[in-house]
């Protein structure tokens, strides 16, 4: 897998992915701020369009390889790249995956979070809480000098004890100025295999964790992305860097950020 150069970014490069990623973390929360029972996933697609717009920023999954929208909205049994419609309507119990990734001067800021429509039943909620376990454990793994396969095993160990399964079709990705780009991050795998990180490899993890089989089919429509059994599947993504020190999480809220060392000194 993957024997396209890793491009490293330079400290100036990650400021700008920073803010990309706050803008990216902001998005995510206003979207969230409008979920409940009776909204389409089109008018989320839409609100999202305007705010981002309003921004000054660039939405980039919209015409990114023909995909129709500017987020993508995974429901339920769906993995991942779900496309908004005005006929799909959020219901109580429902889960639903936004996945954002606005550009702010060039740098792409990708996230994405499952949140619940209403009340979720206690499989959905289990499954939710794991997978952004998963995630929190994938991102802990990484620091200089740990393997890519460090990152997938965490977050298969955590995944399977909980009796979920990991999706293979769908891995993390380079990002920066190109959205997706080496190297490929599998959730799945094992300790010690892979490339080393080193600092200034900046990439995303973005777990999606199925209840039943990890297997999944892409519908008509070329995106859509379900799983074979019709179970529910949840995802969580963070855009990471590597740092001297370990790791530093891009897309987060500003107010959430640590403070920047130099005011630590
Ligand atoms: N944001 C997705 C990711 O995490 C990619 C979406 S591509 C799109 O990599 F074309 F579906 F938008
Ligand atoms: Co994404
Ligand atoms: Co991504």
């Amino acid at each position: 897998m993957g024997n396209e150069t890793i491009t490293l970014l330079s400290v100036r490069e990650i400021e700008k992915m920073r803010r990309a990623g706050s803008l990216a973390a902001e998005l995510l929360d206003y979207l969230a701020g409008m979920i409940q029972p009776g909204v389409s996933t089109l008018e989320l697609n839409d609100e999202a369009e305007r705010w981002t717009q309003k921004r000054g920023a660039i939405s980039a999954p919209l015409g990114y390889r023909g995909f129709p929208k500017s987020i993508c909205t995974s429901v339920n049994e769906v993995i991942c790249h779900g496309i908004p419609n005005a006929k799909q309507i959020l219901q109580s119990g429902d889960i639903i995956n936004i996945d954002v990734t606005p550009i702010v001067d060039g740098y792409h800021g990708d996230t994405s979070r499952t949140f619940f429509v209403g009340e979720p039943g206690p499989v959905a909620k289990k499954l939710v809480e794991v997978t952004q376990e998963c995630l929190r454990r994938g991102i802990a793994a990484v620091k200089p000098g740990a393997k890519i396969g460090d990152i997938g095993a965490a977050i298969q160990e955590y995944a399977e004890l909980n009796g979920f399964s990991v999706v293979r079709d769908f891995v993390g990705h380079g990002v920066g100025r190109v959205f997706h780009t080496a190297p490929q991050i599998p959730h799945y795998g094992t300790r010690g295999k892979g490339k080393r990180l080193r600092p200034g490899m900046v990439f995303t993890i973005e777990p999606m964790i199925n209840e039943g089989t990890w297997e999944g089919v892409v519908l008509e429509d070329g995106w859509t992305a379900v799983t074979k059994d019709g179970k529910l599947s949840a995802q969580f993504e963070h855009t990471i860097a590597v740092t001297t020190e370990g790791v530093e999480i891009l897309t987060l809220r500003a107010q959430d950020r640590e403070p920047a060392l130099v005011a630590r000194i």
